[in-house]
């Protein structure tokens, strides 16, 4: 898919301020500095277009862009950031769920996972409770040119091993991607490509 334009639309900590256009949405979620906000920057090829910091905590609110005029990427604040104070914490974590709960136009989630990193409990926890909810999501391993090819895939083995020893009885769709590389884009481009194809073709009916 090419992308022809993209849009900040608008940022805010309610999903019933969320723009109330009926078109397939996106939305990126994972722990605090995983590479959410730079992915999103890298799908669009806009360096600015979401804010990023090497500093965890940058993006605060749900922020919303429209893509080639009818569908939209979300941008939303990472978890497990520990800097956060208790109080501001349930704050987001409310807002948060509130949002995949209540987003009718969300098609799928992905869940952000660093590459380097073993599995966590927080993630486990967030995509168990995805599973709940029935929130479709895949996950995508960022920071691929951290590790080289074999590490890679090693990572990416034990990662789903982890998650099918769990509660989940068939891995998930993943993707693996670097921002800094530009790796991984075609792949999850087509991906969010073909479901948007499947809501348009059905609407047409
Ligand atoms: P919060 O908004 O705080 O939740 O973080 P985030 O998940 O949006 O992370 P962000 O995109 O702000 O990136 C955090 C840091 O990781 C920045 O210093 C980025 O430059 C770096 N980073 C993001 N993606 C990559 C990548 O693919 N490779 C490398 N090497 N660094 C990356
Ligand atoms: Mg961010």
């Amino acid at each position: 898919m090419k992308i022809k334009s993209s849009d900040f639309v608008m940022s805010n900590s309610s999903v019933a301020k969320c723009p109330s256009e009926p078109i397939p949405e996106y939305a990126f979620i994972g722990r605090s500095n995983v590479g959410k906000s730079s992915l999103i920057n890298m799908l669009t090829q806009r360096k600015g277009l979401a804010k990023i910091s090497g500093r965890p905590g940058k993006t605060q609110l749900i922020n919303h862009f429209k893509i080639n005029d009818n569908w939209f990427l979300v941008d939303l604040p990472g978890y497990g950031y520990a800097r956060v104070s208790k109080k501001d914490k349930k704050t987001f974590q409310k807002y948060i769920t509130d949002y995949f709960r209540l987003r009718e136009q969300l098609l799928s989630a992905f869940v952000l996972i660093d590459i380097r990193h073993e599995p966590q409990n927080v993630d486990m926890e967030f995509m168990e409770w995805m599973g709940e909810n029935q929130i479709p999501f895949s996950i995508i391993f960022t920071k691929a040119d951290k590790l080289k090819p074999k590490a890679i895939e090693k990572q990416v083995q034990d990662y789903i091993a982890k998650l099918l020893d769990g509660v989940w009885e068939e891995a998930p769709n993943y993707f693996i991607t670097s921002s800094s590389k530009n790796i991984g884009r075609d792949e999850v481009l087509n991906y969010i490509d073909e479901i948007n194809t499947g809501f348009f073709q059905e609407k047409k009916n």
